[in-house]
């Protein structure tokens, strides 16, 4: 059995005192939610103070993204050694915003994704078509490009820190979900995908989370497929009360 795993992406939103707001209302509303794994990842500057407000809850930090080094000049980024010193064990890299506004490909994504892992966090690793792709009926070969170039180089071990979210980029901030059929369809090619590149175990670990337009009313019949093991939620997350019952949904 995987553990769902229910993480909020928070995108540019936010300032502290929202956030720490947010966490503090988001706390006693999932408090007793066993058998779900749940993340918020608030802006950088909101960071620490978020940590600080989970301490002791049931709700981990994580990150929206990250830069493969250390320390260095590299005027305007963060390291992994940054975020574990602010308090997050997760982060997020290869979102498709990054992809399409900041022109990350899928060998920086490597780099990025095995940086932070050999650094001890756990990374959410997120692929999906877009829309065009989808209809031109290049989404299979989209998916397969970004498992076997995103991924490539992970030992079994590094398996244990990573999840994969399926975003379709046409679901996301669109209102526009997938199906449930839809998403299914999709994360089961994504489970195939990993089990032909890393084998029967790893494939059955991986947790792969749906992202795109989720939200309290559609979560429960999402997380209902076999494949589908837990979310990556924008819109949705912002808001303590709708965020918790999508996390209600998912336990
Ligand atoms: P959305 O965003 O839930 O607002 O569609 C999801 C995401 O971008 O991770």
């Amino acid at each position: 059995m995987r553990t769902p795993l229910v993480a909020g992406n928070w995108k540019m939103y936010k300032l502290i005192a929202d956030a720490v707001d947010t966490v503090t209302a988001l706390k006693p509303l999932v408090a007793d939610a066993e058998g779900v794994e749940i993340v918020v990842c608030p802006t950088f500057t909101a960071l620490y103070a978020t940590g600080q407000a989970l301490a002791g809850s049931n709700i981990a930090l994580g990150a929206q993204n990250c830069y493969p080094k250390d320390f260095g000049a590299f005027t305007g980024e963060i390291s992994p050694q940054m975020l574990l010193d602010a308090g997050c064990t997760w982060t997020i890299i290869g979102h498709s915003e990054r992809r399409q506004y900041f022109k990350e490909d899928d060998a920086f994504l490597n780099e990025k994704l095995r940086y932070a892992l050999a650094q001890g966090l756990k990374v959410m690793f997120c692929i999906g078509e877009t829309l065009d792709e989808r209809q031109t009926g290049a989404m299979n070969a989209v998916l397969e490009r970004q498992i076997s170039k995103g991924l490539a180089g992970l030992s079994a071990a590094d398996f244990a820190g990573v999840a994969i979210a399926y975003e379709p980029v046409w679901a996301i901030g669109t209102g526009i979900t997938a199906t449930p059929e839809q998403a299914e369809e999709a994360h089961e090619f994504v489970r195939g995908l990993l089990r032909a590149r890393f084998g029967q175990a790893i494939a059955e670990a991986v947790r792969i989370q749906y992202g795109g337009s989720v939200k309290p009313d559609n979560a429960a019949e999402l997380i209902a497929k076999p494949n589908v093991d837990g979310f990556l939620v924008g819109g949705a997350s912002l808001k303590a009360d709708s965020f918790a019952a999508i996390v209600n949904a998912a336990r």
